[in-house]
């Protein structure tokens, strides 16, 4: 059974969907850790409910960033695959090497448009009548790794940034255990910036 890490930073409903695809049969894989960034938010709150170890490595006790990955890597011995669902912290290269082609994250845009921290905000700035999420394996670069699924969104005159992250929320829903599951079942091959998705 392929053995999940799951790191966030929040609210955890990224989490939450990775949780029910699993418990719906699915998704054949287990959550070993939720591990957050941050005490009392709701993603240990869901993991503890799903019965699933979940660990608050605080970074505000760690002065230097090495010793707090280096605690992030002793609570992730024995993962498959390291899942960062709302994790808002940048990885340093050492921990994404050490994860090659096992890290992958989600962002809410269709990237390579609005990475960072302000996706939605970024997107309606700029005026874009089309924006959604991405999953994709996690490189040395911000939000750049090679992109395994998209699902896009229309955006609408009226929207605001909470209505937009809604709408592309229900997408990541349904994209983030997908491409989860392809990689269970080894159906992904990286092939320098692309990754392949193999018949099943
Ligand atoms: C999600 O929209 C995710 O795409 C985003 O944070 C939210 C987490 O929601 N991630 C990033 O912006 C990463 N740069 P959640 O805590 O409810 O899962």
């Amino acid at each position: 059974m392929t053995k999940l890490g799951v790191l966030c930073s929040g609210r955890g409903t990224d989490l939450q969907s990775i949780i029910d695809a699993i418990q719906r049969g699915e998704l054949n894989a287990e959550i070993s850790v939720v591990l957050t960034d941050k005490p009392n938010v709701m993603a240990l709150e869901r993991a503890a409910r799903a019965g699933i170890k979940n660990i608050c490595v605080d970074r505000k006790k760690f002065s230097e960033r090495a010793d707090f990955e280096a605690e992030l890597l002793k609570n992730l011995a024995g993962v498959d695959l390291v899942i960062l669902a709302g994790f808002m912290r940048i990885l340093s290269p050492e921990f994404v090497r050490r994860y090659a082609g096992r890290l992958m994250n989600i962002h809410p845009s269709l990237l390579p448009s609005f990475k960072g921290a302000h996706a939605h905000r970024d997107a309606l700035a700029y005026g874009v009548k089309i924006s959604g999420c991405t999953v994709h394996f996690v490189d040395e670069g911000t939000d750049s790794g090679p992109i395994i699924l998209q699902a896009a969104v229309e955006v609408f005159d009226d929207d605001t940034e909470e209505t937009l992250s809604a709408r592309i929320l229900e997408k990541e829903h349904v994209i983030y255990p997908q491409a989860i599951k392809l990689f269970v079942e080894g159906r992904l091959k990286i092939e320098g910036r692309k990754v392949k998705i193999l018949e099943g």
